[in-house]
């Protein structure tokens, strides 16, 4: 079987900076490398290819919470069909559009056990039916923020560093060792495979907070869309 084994490996770490972690240990005043899912201001566009691009007249509902194919636990993909790869193609084009750098298929309103992500090294990587297989003992706290969370961000704890396995768009397994921003992405979008979002790893009074205001949001929606219906009626 083939088998792609790949190292992501940090810059050379600051032995002094604390705490000890690829993703952020980036030294005072510097330019975080990104919040997962979301770039941060005055880091370049991704680049998207124009015949990519203009399918997209418009672009694809990604899903936010309260939303239930973001609880539910994702099926495995049986198997890698033209479909799949078409939409794994367009997942990239919406995680761009969104500048996001990484999309799970629950995201965009699919319970499949499937996402993409694109992270520091700048490689699109697609992890169908993955499995974290391995997990370091040291941990590490990023700030992290979620498409389908939008405009909220949290220190969020994990592993530093993991070992995962999947298969790509071609239907061959890979085992991938990850440490810094790309290992933090891999996890969160994990995650959303099993129906789980960031808010759930942070402090239950933040999570409650963002809760509310999420659900005061849809209520205020849901109240202006009756309005419009009455008027037209
Ligand atoms: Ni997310």
């Amino acid at each position: 079987m083939f088998s792609l084994l790949l190292s992501i490996t940090p810059a050379e770490p600051n032995r002094t900076a604390k705490p000890a972690c690829h993703a952020c240990s980036q030294p005072a005043g510097a330019l975080r490398p990104a919040q997962v899912c979301s770039r941060p201001a005055g880091s370049p566009p991704h680049l998207i290819d124009d015949s990519r691009r203009n399918r997209y007249f418009t672009s694809m509902k990604v899903y936010t919470l309260g939303e239930e194919v973001l609880r539910e636990k994702a099926v495995p993909v049986a198997e890698i069909t033209d479909e799949i790869r078409t939409l794994i193609s367009d997942m990239f084009v919406q995680m761009k559009l969104s500048d996001g750098i990484g999309l799970a298929a629950p995201q965009i309103g699919k319970s499949l056990r499937l996402f993409v992500v694109q992270a520091d090294d700048d490689v699109e990587r697609a992890f169908i039916n993955p499995q974290i297989i391995e997990t370091s003992t040291e941990l590490c706290s990023y700030e992290e923020g979620c498409l389908s969370v939008p405009k909220y961000y949290e220190e969020v704890v994990r592993p530093e560093r993991i070992t995962v396995q999947a298969l790509n768009e071609r239907g061959r397994r890979f085992t991938l060792e990850a440490d810094g921003l790309l290992a933090r992405v891999i996890q969160h979008e994990y995650d959303h495979l099993d129906g789980i979002l960031f808010i759930d790893r942070i402090a239950p009074d933040k999570k409650d907070k963002i809760v509310h205001k999420f659900r005061e949001k849809a209520e205020k929606e849901q109240k202006k869309a009756e309005k419009t219906a009455t008027k037209d009626s």
